[in-house]
């Protein structure tokens, strides 16, 4: 039987949001990117974007009780998803457990120097959020989606300095997830560096058994 809840590992530019987006429309499971929900909340100026926003721009992690308090509702309210950028720590880990069980955990494996690479060139649509890469999957027409015609624009995390940082954190608070879940044996890992429409197939490999 295919796995129902899903989610994806991985440092910072690894292609998580990418293959979320990928499997949500192979297989209709709902994509939570807890990145994604913070931006819109910064965007809208809201009370927890506020509060978010100091630690995004610096590339730290946002506390985890605004985390867990911000998806737990998404998560119960879903029939099955397909989680990235969460759980991020192993706090958070323990919490979503309380929520509800996994089927699999996906590390997408990318080396360092990869992920400054690929964030370097990463480029995002403002309004539907599709992803390109000027280097490895640039727009037809150029800074416009091909999606739905808008600009791209470059995240404000996406600078040299802040993507070194996200990769500290990444390596001391959310790399412990992987032990958390290989003894569980819940782990699996697909190779970041393959072309997208491989990892792609490899996860898909994965998830329908
Ligand atoms: P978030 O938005 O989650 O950022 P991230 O984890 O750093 O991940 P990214 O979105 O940068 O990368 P990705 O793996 O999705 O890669 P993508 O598919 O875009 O979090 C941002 C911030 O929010 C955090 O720093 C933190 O402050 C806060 N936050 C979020 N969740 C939190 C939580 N749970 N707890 C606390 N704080 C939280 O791909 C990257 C590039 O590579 C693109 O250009 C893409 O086109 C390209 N690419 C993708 N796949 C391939 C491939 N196979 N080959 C070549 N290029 C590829």
């Amino acid at each position: 039987m295919s796995w129902k809840r899903i989610a994806l590992l991985g440092p910072p530019g690894a292609g998580k949001g990418t293959q979320a987006k990928l499997l949500a429309e192979k297989t209709g499971l709902v994509h939570l990117s807890t990145g994604d929900i913070l931006r819109e909340e910064v965007a809208r100026s809201t009370a927890l974007g506020k509060a978010a926003k100091g630690w995004m721009d610096k590339g730290d992690l946002v506390p985890d009780d605004l985390i867990v308090d911000m998806i737990r509702g998404r998560i119960t309210g879903a029939d099955g998803f397909i989680l990235d950028g969460f759980p991020r720590t192993v706090v958070q880990a323990e919490a979503l457990a309380k929520i509800t069980p996994l089927d699999g955990a996906i590390n997408v494996v990318l080396s360092q120097e990869e992920v400054i690479h690929r964030l370097s060139s990463r480029r995002v649509c403002q309004d539907c959020g599709k992803i390109y890469n000027l280097l490895f999957d640039p727009p037809k027409v150029d800074m416009r989606c091909d999606a739905c015609g808008s600009p791209l624009f470059l995240r404000s995390d996406d600078n040299p300095d802040v993507i070194k940082n996200r990769y500290n954190v990444y390596t001391q608070e959310t790399a412990p997830l992987i032990e958390y879940y290989s003894k569980q044996g819940l782990l699996y890992e697909v190779d970041g560096k393959k072309p997208s429409r491989d990892v792609l197939d490899r996860i898909l490999n994965l998830i329908t058994g």
